[in-house]
């Protein structure tokens, strides 16, 4: 089978008729980029309704870590369902559960011990991280960063500040969350040469919200993603998370590391902060964690997690299907998937920098691992977002078989199932180079 295999115009009159179906009765507050409808996925492909294939770069927002039903994946899931699907794990004790906190003790750049909470979704991550926080510290105030997603539910919301209409008409959102400027080096916030800076975005924290806003032995905790997903795939330099230890340390403050998009090693290794020698409080993890199931996991210092019966749990946190899921997903990150997400990844990026010097919208190319933004812009010299050229890249990739997606106001993510190959790669730089020479053409 070639790859990718594009047999009808797209939509297909089966993907056309369900999408009919969906408008009448599915939330309309979903973000369609295109109208695919997937039959069935496989490693790195995906079939639609209509006998259509495509190579995947989206990974259903960067969660198919293993690749699309992965057999071991699929054989953990079917043996685990065999014997019990659901005994809610707060109220009752269950091996694949103990299993998996025992493997993410192992996995997680925490030292000393370290616990787990278990819930379905990132979101619930990142309210399990922020609940924590304020517990363990006994105080209120957060610091989040401009740009950053971290979930849809009130709390997580409160956090998030990445697109207004993600926010709009939802408030009055959670008191006592501060929102500083993020290390994006390609637009630097405060106009400085990244070559020379030492992370002076984060003087905004001492020198702004310390003094004028909120006293820094009010803040329980910092939370921040190692590398912004929803807000462009935009990476913070090391130093840039060195120093906010550095800074949170000595006031008391936790350093939340949201690895729900850059974890389980999309970036190249497990987590992404591992670049920066980091060492966090806590993590937030989900997406590749169960290869597609629905699992949520806030990991901390043993001595942090502390809190008593029945201050926090889940009814379906931790489900023993989607813990059999992250078990078998994890035996194979290690065994080989991390290390194919650095190498594939190095292929990947270097690739798409090199179709810069033949492409004018490409402003910016970057990112770590299989975790891989292109920035477009209109000039470079001015860096004028290109948010309609971007959809357009994005819209001609999918009718020649490529699955991406948008991410921030410009940028288009790649996050491909990390058993993607070398070969696999040079389809998608091919397909990318066609999908922007078309919207180069449509600019003319
Ligand atoms: C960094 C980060 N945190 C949290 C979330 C929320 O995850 P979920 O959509 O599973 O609630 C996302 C989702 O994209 C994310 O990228």
């Amino acid at each position: 089978m070639s790859l990718p295999d594009i047999r009808t115009p797209l939509p297909g009159p089966k993907a056309k008729a369900l999408i009919e179906r969906d408008k009448a009765f599915v939330s309309p507050s979903y973000t369609r980029g295109y109208p695919l409808v997937i039959e069935r996925g496989s490693g790195v492909t995906v079939e639609d309704v209509d006998g259509n294939v495509f190579l995947d770069c989206a990974a259903g927002i960067a969660v198919n870590s293993t690749g699309h039903s992965h057999p071991d994946v699929v054989h953990a899931v079917a043996e685990q369902a065999g014997k019990f699907l659901h005994m809610s794990g707060t109220d009752f004790y269950y091996e694949p559960q103990v299993r998996l906190a025992e493997e993410l003790a192992a996995i997680v750049p925490i030292k000393g011990g370290v616990r787990s909470f278990f819930g379905n979704s990132g979101t619930e991550a990142v309210e399990a991280c922020l609940k924590l926080s304020r517990y363990a510290t006994g105080r209120q105030n957060i610091i989040a960063f401009l740009g950053a997603f971290h979930g849809r539910t009130m709390g997580s919301l409160s956090l998030t500040a990445s697109k207004a209409i993600q926010r709009r008409g939802f408030g009055p959102l959670l008191p006592g969350v501060y929102h500083a400027p993020y290390a994006d080096c390609y637009r630097c916030p405060i106009g400085l040469d990244p070559a020379s800076c030492t992370a002076e975005c984060l003087d905004f924290i001492e020198e702004q919200l310390f003094v004028h806003l909120v006293s820094p032995d009010e803040v329980a905790a910092i939370i921040v993603e190692p590398i912004q997903g929803e807000g462009g795939y935009v990476v913070a330099p090391d130093q840039f998370l060195q120093r906010l230890r550095e800074l949170t340390k000595p006031n008391g403050i936790l350093l939340v590391a949201d690895e729900v998009q850059s974890g389980m090693g999309r970036s190249g290794k497990m987590f992404a902060i591992e670049f920066s020698g980091v060492e966090p409080d806590m993590i937030a993890i989900a997406k590749g964690v169960a290869s597609g199931l629905p699992l949520g996991v806030a990991s901390a210092r043993a001595g942090l997690m502390a809190w008593p019966p029945g201050s926090h749990a889940s009814t379906f946190g931790g489900n023993p299907v989607s813990c059999a899921a992250a078990l078998a997903t994890i035996k194979l990150l290690r065994s080989e998937l991390v290390a194919n997400a650095a190498s594939v990844g190095a292929h990947l990026l270097a690739g798409l920098k090199a179709l810069a010097d033949k492409h004018p919208l490409i402003g910016d190319v970057r990112g770590r691992g299989l975790m891989v933004g292109v920035e477009l812009v209109r000039d470079r010299q001015t860096k004028e977002r290109a948010t309609d050229e971007r959809d357009a890249v994005v819209l001609a990739a999918f009718q020649r078989g490529l699955l991406l997606l948008g991410a921030g106001k410009n940028a288009i993510r790649f996050s491909p199932p990390l058993v993607l190959t070398r070969e696999q790669a040079d389809i998608v730089i091919r397909i990318f180079d066609e999908a922007l020479t078309e919207a180069e053409g449509a600019r003319r």
